[in-house]
């Protein structure tokens, strides 16, 4: 009492009745920080609403909070083929588990964050919101599952969710308006709004021979204020190639030039394809829409089952539909209206602003591949590799990611990063070195050929020499008859790797998922359980602990 009041917050007179009194648990699933910043964003929102709110990561979450939860939203990111992101592993376990509690004092509601082009879409929300209801929690409003353009379907699920918790509430004692605006000079820059980058720098990394093409590209963010941490990633919107275009309008038998609407704008049907929708991914709602424009039994046979579908569509794009399942039954407008807009790619960030304020640096692989005898190109790649050039801009934003970061800066950091996995590490040393940080680090770097693949060979050299970098530890798997791969290494400097896993390293994958992370993965529960001389359940345990400290921190695609 007799503390002054903010100027923006108004007292009414204090009613009869009590204040709002519903507690809001938030729980987010996030890999990349989409889901934990609508949390917030929404946390915020329903605070100023006179909620009492608690926003948490799932793995921050203490499970015998749950006895005392009343209200509960979840949002919920899924990555990959459907598994849960990294912060929500134990939670989701948790629930699916014999340990799990009866919920039915507790009122929910789940919102789902995806990309259609994978097959498990939205899986992570779907399994929280099947769970919850089966732990005997009511839900509040329907789930909403959200492909990349997430924003407005988000929006409109919050409001469902708002207006019921709002419901059967009494008025509230202070009514809070909405801070003052102030007037800044800065923009920012998001996915909605993204920065026009140029091109400062692009070379291949890879020398001639090589079976593959790495670009490293510098892009300008001056004047953008635009900042990002080492760990994070960099979205950056490509154009469709065009002569992937030019096929597609012919093999429609449409016109180039007729005017279609996408957005609200009016636009060329080449533009719109273009810049504007995705043209290249057969994912299952396009395949979908598609189906309502053609009675052909084999593609609704297609759409019918799942294995058939999944070996159809993987590597093929609009271009073999067309071809092999016309007439349809379209025009220039149904066609487009049928497609989802053209997303940004993201790659990890590969310098630090510390090290090149006002630049950020990427690490893009070419992906080219065959397929029926057409040579397909990965969309924003290949347009980096063949069409842009230094003076050239690309529209870009910054992608957070919080659950990719360095620690303290002298705790031991293990890094694992064959390919282009080892972008978010350059990074990382840069920013060591800026800071002039004490840790020791630890570089497992692995690519197919010594001569012509060693990615940022020479910095790696320099950092080892002056010490930024401790140890540094290749594995070129194509030089000899026998395959090396990084967790061969890993491996190989098993008793050592365990002793920094003792001493509190963090220990940090980047690259491919499927392949490369996984068996990393058993490598280190192998490593763990040798060295510390534990069973396998006490292996995993161990690592699951690691993640909860977070110092098992994954960036895998
Ligand atoms: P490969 O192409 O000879 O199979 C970066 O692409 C490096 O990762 C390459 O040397 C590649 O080897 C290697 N790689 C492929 N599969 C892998 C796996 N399962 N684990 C670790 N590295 C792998």
């Amino acid at each position: 009492a007799g503390n002054e009041q903010p100027s923006n917050v108004v007292v009414l007179p204090t009613p009869v009745e009590k204040a709002p009194s519903k507690h809001i648990t938030i729980l987010y699933a996030s890999q990349t920080g989409n889901a934990g910043g609508l949390a917030k964003k929404y946390g915020e929102q329903l605070k100023k609403a006179g909620f009492e709110v608690n926003v948490s990561s799932m793995s921050d979450f203490k499970t015998n909070a749950l006895k005392k939860l009343d209200h509960l939203l979840v949002i919920a990111s899924t990555h990959g083929e459907g598994e849960p992101p990294d912060n929500a592993i134990s939670f989701h376990s948790y629930l699916y588990g014999k340990r799990a509690p009866k919920l039915d004092h507790v009122k929910f509601a789940v919102l789902s964050l995806g990309d259609s082009s994978y097959e498990f879409f939205c899986k992570t929300g779907i399994d929280f919101d099947e769970q919850l209801e089966k732990l005997g929690a009511q839900r509040l409003v329907n789930r909403v599952d959200c492909d990349l353009d997430y924003d407005e379907p988000a929006a409109k699920w919050f409001e469902s969710v708002k207006e019921k918790l709002q419901d059967g509430e009494v008025s509230q004692q202070t009514i809070q308006e909405s801070a003052p605006t102030v007037l800044e000079a800065s923009v920012e820059y998001t996915r909605k709004n993204p920065f026009n980058a140029e091109i400062l720098e692009k070379i291949n990394l890879n020398a001639v021979g090589s079976n593959k093409e790495t670009i490293h590209l510098e892009l300008s963010l001056e004047n953008s204020g635009i900042t990002f941490e080492p760990g994070d990633s960099l979205a950056i919107y490509p154009t469709n190639n065009k002569g992937l275009v030019n096929t597609l309008i012919s093999t429609l038998g449409f016109d180039a030039e007729k005017s279609v609407n996408v957005e609200d704008k009016e636009v060329t049907l080449k533009d719109a394809l273009t810049n504007l929708l995705e043209i290249t991914v057969l994912s299952k709602p396009v395949m979908q829409k598609i189906g309502e424009f053609t009675l052909n039994e084999e593609f609704h046979a297609l759409l019918a089952d799942r294995d058939s579908f999944k070996a159809y569509t993987h590597g093929r794009d609009l271009v073999d539909v067309v071809e092999k399942f016309a007439p349809f039954s379209w025009n220039e407008q149904s066609f487009v209206n049928v497609l989802r807009k053209l997303p940004a790619r993201q790659y990890s960030i590969s310098s630090s602003l510390a090290a090149y304020p006002e630049e950020v640096h990427v690490t893009i692989g070419a992906v080219r591949y065959e397929v029926d005898g057409r040579e397909r190109l990965g969309v924003c790649s290949t347009d980096v590799a063949d069409n842009l050039e230094i003076g050239d801009s690309v529209r870009v934003y910054v992608q957070k990611n919080p659950n990719f970061k360095l620690p303290a800066d002298d705790a031991p950091i293990i890094m694992v990063g064959p390919g282009t996995g080892v972008a978010p590490f350059r990074s990382f040393i840069q920013e060591r070195e800026e800071r002039g940080a004490e840790g020791k680090s630890w570089l497992f770097f692995g690519d197919q050929h010594f001569v012509t693949d060693f990615l940022y060979q020479t910095e790696w050299q320099g950092w080892l020499k002056s010490g930024v970098l401790t140890k540094l530890d290749v594995a070129f798997s194509r030089d000899k008859e026998e395959k090396v791969y990084v967790q061969h290494k890993m491996q190989k400097h098993a008793a050592e790797l365990f002793q920094w896993l003792e001493q509190g390293a963090t220990f940090y994958v980047c690259g491919d998922k499927n392949h490369m992370a996984a068996d990393v993965h058993n490598t280190l529960l192998h490593i763990i359980a040798e060295q510390g001389n534990k069973t396998e359940e006490q292996a995993k345990e161990y690592l699951d602990d690691l993640r909860k400290q977070k110092r098992y921190q994954r960036d895998v695609y």
